[in-house]
């Protein structure tokens, strides 16, 4: 499908990077989480406190099913619990290049501590569940990308110029 496709944790800095490429690529880009907000006609924070995260995951499914059917040579930026699930990594890779964005948890604790808008990083010890959540979550980035990119002490444009280099979709 020809997609060039990011993923990683949460403040790794998916939508900036995607926003960037898109300049720099002429292509658009697509994020799973605002095509969702969109469909659900509310925010990523009002669907977990309304219908719990399995429901907000079977939300990620549907979108990669329907980009799967729409969707080619675009840039598409995705929640960063999405690659979690098996079927859903079977749909990034049909639907082009994974890249995962790598970040280390101090990395995203220091861009994430004062956000409101991730619901899974509210309450007590947010930097605890960052390092649990990214250690459980780092094989299953790892077993949906093609490409690994580490970001940590990088700028925009060394981690462009390093996606540009090996983009073949
Ligand atoms: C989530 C990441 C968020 C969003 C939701 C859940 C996660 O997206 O999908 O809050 O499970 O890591 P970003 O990675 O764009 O912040």
């Amino acid at each position: 499908m020809g997609n060039v496709i990011l993923i990683g944790f949460m403040g790794c800095g998916k939508t900036t990077v995607g926003l960037r490429l898109s300049y720099r690529l002429r292509r658009t880009v697509i994020d799973t989480d605002k095509e969702i907000e969109r469909e659900e006609k509310r925010s990523i924070s009002e669907i977990f406190a309304a219908d719990g995260e399995p429901y907000f995951r079977d939300c990620e499914t549907a979108c990669l099913q329907k980009l799967l059917d729409t969707t080619s040579n675009q840039i598409i930026s995705v929640g960063g619990g999405l690659p979690v699930r098996e079927e859903n990594q079977r749909l990034l890779h049909e639907l082009g290049q994974v890249f995962y964005l790598r970040a280390e948890a101090e990395t995203i604790y220091e861009r994430l501590k004062d956000d409101t808008t991730r619901p899974l990083l509210q309450g007590d010890d947010p930097r605890g569940k960052i390092e649990t959540l990214l250690r459980e979550r780092d094989p299953y980035y790892r077993a949906a990308a093609d490409v690994v990119i580490t970001v940590d002490g990088k700028s925009f444009d060394e981690i462009l110029r390093e996606i540009e280099e090996t983009v073949t979709e």
